[in-house]
């Protein structure tokens, strides 16, 4: 019995050092990679989501759909629920909101019982992305990004029928062919582009 109350005092404090050592590394990472990135991995509003999927079911109801930054997949598990004709790709490089994701999504299937093979996490630069399949890419950055994406996405796509749809943030230089003003608390504008 003073061997197990021995051992618990000297493992706990091991542990929990351990956890707070592993929380804070993770931490730091987020941070730093947000601080090199130039934006957090904040998840866009529910009710951005909801107008993001329905753009995404009037566009088509099948097809291969990027989102650029996908952060915590929020957006790219609400899409896979809401737009199931899909194949979705999340591109991130911010290792923990990229793990994170992974487990969101495991979780999601486990529990409404959607197909894991819907959605593939990768760990990818937004900036040097193929994007060859892509038939909408999908994005919630910020302007510097925007300008950025726009001219890299333009020199890429050959395909001509690719969308953007892009939360927040317009692309610099074109027309939007449609632009979708949330109901929530910042009436987000959410702008659709034919490229
Ligand atoms: C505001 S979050 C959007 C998350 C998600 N798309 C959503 O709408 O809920 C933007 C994400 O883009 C990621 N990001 C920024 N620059 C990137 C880059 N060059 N390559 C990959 N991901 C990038 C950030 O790490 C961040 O997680």
């Amino acid at each position: 019995m003073n061997f197990m109350i021995n051992l618990i005092n000297v493992l706990y404090p091991i542990l929990s050092i351990t956890i707070v050592a592993i929380l804070l590394l993770a931490m730091i990472s987020i941070v730093y990679v947000s601080w090199r990135n130039g934006i957090s991995p904040m998840p866009a509003s529910a009710q951005a989501r909801h107008v993001v999927a329905n753009e995404v079911d009037r566009i088509s109801s099948t097809g291969t759909l990027v989102d650029a930054g996908s952060g915590f997949g929020t957006l790219a598990v609400h899409l896979a629920q809401h737009c199931p004709g899909w194949k979705i790709i999340g591109i991130e490089n911010s290792l923990i909101p990229l793990w994170l994701s992974r487990f969101y999504w495991r979780l999601m299937a486990a529990m409404k019982g959607a197909s894991l093979n819907s959605i593939t996490f990768c760990n990818e630069n937004l900036y040097t992305y193929s994007y060859a399949e892509a038939d909408i890419i999908v994005c919630y950055l910020y302007p510097g990004a925007m300008d950025q994406l726009g001219r890299m996405v333009c020199n890429r796509l050959t395909t001509g029928s690719t969308r953007i749809i892009s939360i927040c943030f317009a692309l610099p230089g074109w027309e939007p062919a449609r632009v979708i003003t949330c109901k929530d608390l910042y009436r987000t504008k959410v702008y659709v582009y034919d490229i």
